[in-house]
């Protein structure tokens, strides 16, 4: 799909992931973008869904209410009703004014507890996701029933990507909000700032995950935007399993902290391991670039710059 002379609406384009999709649009020729901010175009309100699509040839979907593991677990009755709701009459309006392309974000949320790593796209129903983070992976999960529907009944053209966990510069260090790499950089340079010998961390540290840069995953959708066009969900990821305990340490090597983790297994690990079979997203050309400790060494130079600014608004 050509994307000069289209109509863009990007959701969330504001926040995080949505700058850098937005700056990767304009780089691949799209001069049409419209970008619904939450203060004027509430996404739960049908009618203003069916405003925000009107005219609009591609709506890529990305706001949603999300934040870490405590955050979700604090919120979780508003996490799956806002991400429910957001996608479901997002994608109805887009179906009735005609949209040619629907583009909905995932998460590897939506994938259950226990499955074979890597975790493979085909194997997203075989079971439920971790309690936790249960609503929103479900709520997310939606949009890839409603969007096989809506291709048998109507012929629409939904497409569902499912981006592995994202890091990188302009991310959310708001304790409320921070997933685990911003969450971790600011508690690793706030101890180390204020001369503590040890800094404690979530969870056993166990736990795996995988991370993916920002500006690659901003290349990821709009490559799928472009070439993709199955109703299959597809992963976006590196393909690279880490442990909690090894992007701590790399954190604090980086941020040249010289202190001892303590890990408190009180606190929850979520999903016991993740990593993403990547094999599908070669096909439309996506393969990811930035290893971790560049993009972390990236991520932390950006933190250490704006972190003052961040203090004052917490
Ligand atoms: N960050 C990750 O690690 C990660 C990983 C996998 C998937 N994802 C997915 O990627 C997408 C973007 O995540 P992000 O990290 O960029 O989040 P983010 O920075 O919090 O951006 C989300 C945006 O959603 C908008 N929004 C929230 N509620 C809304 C409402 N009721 N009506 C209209 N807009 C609303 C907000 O717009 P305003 O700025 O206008 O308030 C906000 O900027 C999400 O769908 C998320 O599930 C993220």
């Amino acid at each position: 799909m050509d994307l000069q002379n289209k109509k863009i609406v990007v959701t969330g384009g504001a926040g995080f992931l949505g700058s850098y999709v937005c700056k990767k649009l304009k780089e691949k020729g799209a001069s049409n973008i419209f970008i619904p901010r939450s203060s004027e175009y509430d996404l739960r309100i049908k009618e203003i869904c069916q405003e925000v699509v009107k005219d609009a040839n591609i709506v890529i979907h990305l706001a949603a209410q999300i934040g870490g593991i405590g955050f979700i677990n604090e919120h979780c009755g508003e996490v799956f009703y806002n991400n429910l709701v957001m996608g479901v009459e997002l994608m109805e309006a887009a179906r009735k004014a005609g949209v040619e392309k629907f583009v909905g974000i995932g998460t590897a949320c939506e994938y259950p507890e226990v499955i074979p790593l890597p975790f493979k796209e085909v194997n997203i129903w075989k079971g439920s996701p971790e309690d936790v983070t249960a609503p929103y992976g479900w709520a997310k999960k939606m949009l890839i029933i409603q969007g096989n529907a809506y291709k048998k009944q109507y012929g629409f053209n939904a497409i569902h990507i499912i981006p592995v966990n994202l890091y990188g510069p302009k991310d959310n260090f708001k304790r409320e909000f921070a997933h685990v790499i911003p969450a971790l950089i600011r508690k690793v340079v706030e101890v180390r700032d204020s001369n503590k010998t040890t800094v404690e961390v979530w969870g056993s540290g166990t736990a795996t995950r995988e991370f993916l840069y920002i500006e690659d995953a901003a290349e990821g959708i709009v490559l799928a935007t472009k070439n993709y066009n199955s109703t299959d969900p597809v992963n976006l990821g590196t393909g690279v399993e880490t442990s909690i305990k090894e992007v701590t340490q790399l954190i604090i090597e980086l941020s040249d902290y010289k202190g001892t983790i303590k890990w408190n297994p009180d606190k929850p690990d979520g999903q016991p391991r993740r990593q993403l079979d990547t094999s599908k997203a070669k096909t439309f050309g996506f393969e990811a670039k930035t290893d971790l400790r560049l993009g972390l060494r990236k991520t932390i130079e950006w933190y250490e710059q704006n972190k003052n600014t961040l203090e004052r608004n917490k």
